[in-house]
């Protein structure tokens, strides 16, 4: 499948994004159920319901941009999904599980901050400042997610495995 514009390009990836937060939102109650520590189940479980505000962005996006998105699946996402639950299978359950599923989850969120970073770049530079400022909110989100984790396993977790 060709990309000839950026208008394209910015198609292929928000279609990409839509697949990988979808991926996502099977992948996190998994998570949540194999995790040990209440918090990082809590963390988990809040995640899932941002995902879900997340997907919703996007459907706004594109329909705000009048844009059909491309039913494309976003491999990388599923590679990085298949590592965490590897994690899960390799581990029981307890704090050692607990730091692995932090850090599968960070190598996710961090996947999506660049993506998301892209999304935003590219809207910017087409002029689509609505659907800039929505990834926008999209990406603070990944971010936080993200400080949250590190946080968590600074704090506590990754001292307990
Ligand atoms: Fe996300």
């Amino acid at each position: 499948m060709q990309i000839k514009n950026s208008e394209e390009l910015f198609v292929r990836l928000l279609s990409l994004a839509n697949s990988a937060e979808q991926q996502m939102t099977k992948a996190l109650p998994k998570l949540a159920r194999a995790a040990e520590n209440p918090e990082l189940v809590e963390m988990f479980e809040h995640h899932l319901e941002e995902t879900e505000g997340q997907l919703e962005r996007i459907d706004q996006v594109a329909s705000t941009l009048d844009i059909t998105l491309k039913r494309i699946k976003d491999q990388s996402m599923a590679t990085l999904i298949g590592d965490g639950e590897e994690f899960i299978e390799a581990t029981e359950k307890g704090a050692l599980r607990d730091a692995a599923l932090i850090g599968a989850a960070q190598r996710v969120e961090h996947y999506e901050i660049a993506g998301y970073g892209t999304l935003c770049a590219l809207a910017e530079e087409l002029g689509y400042t609505e659907a800039k400022n929505i990834l926008a909110e999209t990406l603070a989100e990944e971010k936080s997610t993200d400080e949250k984790l590190s946080t968590a396993a600074e704090t506590k977790i990754n001292k307990q495995a």
